[in-house]
């Protein structure tokens, strides 16, 4: 099968400054991939250098077999680009963007109108063909420009970050959209710092930090190599007094926990073998007088792992059992 994208030695310098630092990696064709990052990592440059619309400094693209320095055109029919940064005309209606691009992308005059409606009425747009984007909502908009990407019947599809500030229902409204187009056939490389998108439609993903892929793998093994991140959670009461402050207990003494994070009323006591912690727990609950509310163990999730690659804070959170310990602010915070 041939590779849908083949990237080596991808480099961007912004004057001094190294944005993309020889980066390699492929894509199959019929995958789902993601670029998943946090803010200012290189995603949205490395996105740009694929779809054209940037030089890199260094280093070699093809795609579906064209090298982009010396035959980009056929590779820019075959692409689709939704980008980071709206690109619906917000003063024409749906139809007329979708007639607009799909001239620019020389769709052809019979085919125009069959796809557009096709189109809208997959994205749910149908019935507010005539209305002028302006007077979108966020998620629409963002469907109209998904629409427009794809107006052309691109083999390859590129979403820099498809679903920020957008309701729950939006998401996965959209991530369906993209898994359907996948199964019929469309290959998509999606850039995200979002863990739960990567989880959800990711074949495989790339994690990216200062310039730099620190990992590509599915998001299972990714999470079966961080073993180290699984946890044991337990909310406690104490059998004298009701309230029992979860921070107030030690676990100092218990061995095998790496690291102690409070979350909400439960602790998180990360350990590499929860079995063994499992009964240490149970124990140190009786000989203290403690009612178990409940005890659970914990896979490694890909947060822990992005944490993990990309903060390298674990160490520093280890012996933290605050409620704005690092870790935790990530937890919560990236949603
Ligand atoms: N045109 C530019 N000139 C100079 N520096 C730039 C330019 N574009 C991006 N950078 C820098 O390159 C780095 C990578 O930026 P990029 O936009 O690729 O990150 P990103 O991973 O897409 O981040 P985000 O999640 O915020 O979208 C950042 O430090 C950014 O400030
Ligand atoms: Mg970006």
């Amino acid at each position: 099968m041939n590779n849908a994208i083949e990237v080596e030695n991808l480099t961007k310098y912004y004057e001094k400054f190294l944005a993309v630092d020889h980066i390699n990696f492929t894509v199959e064709q019929g995958e789902i991939f993601g670029f998943l990052g946090p803010n200012g990592a290189g995603k949205t440059t490395t996105q740009r250098m694929l779809t054209t619309l940037l030089t890199p400094t260094e280093g070699r693209i093809l795609i579906n077999g064209h090298d982009l320095s010396r035959d980009s055109y056929p590779a820019k029919r075959q692409i689709g680009l939704v980008p980071e940064e709206s690109n619906v005309y917000t003063e024409l209606t749906a139809w007329d963007n979708l007639m607009f691009t799909a001239s620019i992308y020389r769709v052809s005059r019979g085919e125009r109108a069959k796809r557009a409606e096709e189109l809208l009425q997959t994205f749910g747009l149908w019935e507010k063909r005539d209305i002028k984007a302006e007077n979108f909502s966020k998620g629409m908009r963002r469907r109209l420009s998904i629409a427009m990407a794809i107006i052309h019947k691109p083999a390859l599809l590129f979403l820099d970050e498809p679903t920020p500030g957008l309701d729950a229902q939006s998401i996965r409204a959209i991530w369906e959209l993209i898994r359907r187009m996948n199964v019929e056939g469309t290959t998509v490389f999606i850039t995200t710092h979002q863990i739960e998108e990567a989880n959800q439609l990711c074949g495989r993903v790339a994690i990216i930090s200062h310039g730099k892929i620190a990992a590509i793998d599915t998001p299972e093994r990714l999470k079966a190599d961080f073993r180290r991140v699984q946890s044991v959670e337990v909310a406690l009461e104490s059998k004298t007094s009701e309230i029992l402050e979860i921070s107030e207990v030690s676990w100092d003494s218990l061995p095998g926990v790496t690291t102690q994070v409070k979350v909400g009323d439960k602790m998180r006591l990360y350990t590499e073998d929860p079995s063994a912690l499992l009964p240490r727990v149970v124990q140190y609950a009786e000989s203290h007088a403690l009612r178990i509310v409940s005890l659970n163990t914990l896979g490694p999730s890909l947060e822990d792992v992005f944490l993990e690659i990309t903060g390298g804070q674990v160490g520093t959170v280890i012996k933290e059992t605050q409620e704005n310990s690092p870790r935790r602010k990530g937890m919560g915070g990236r949603k």
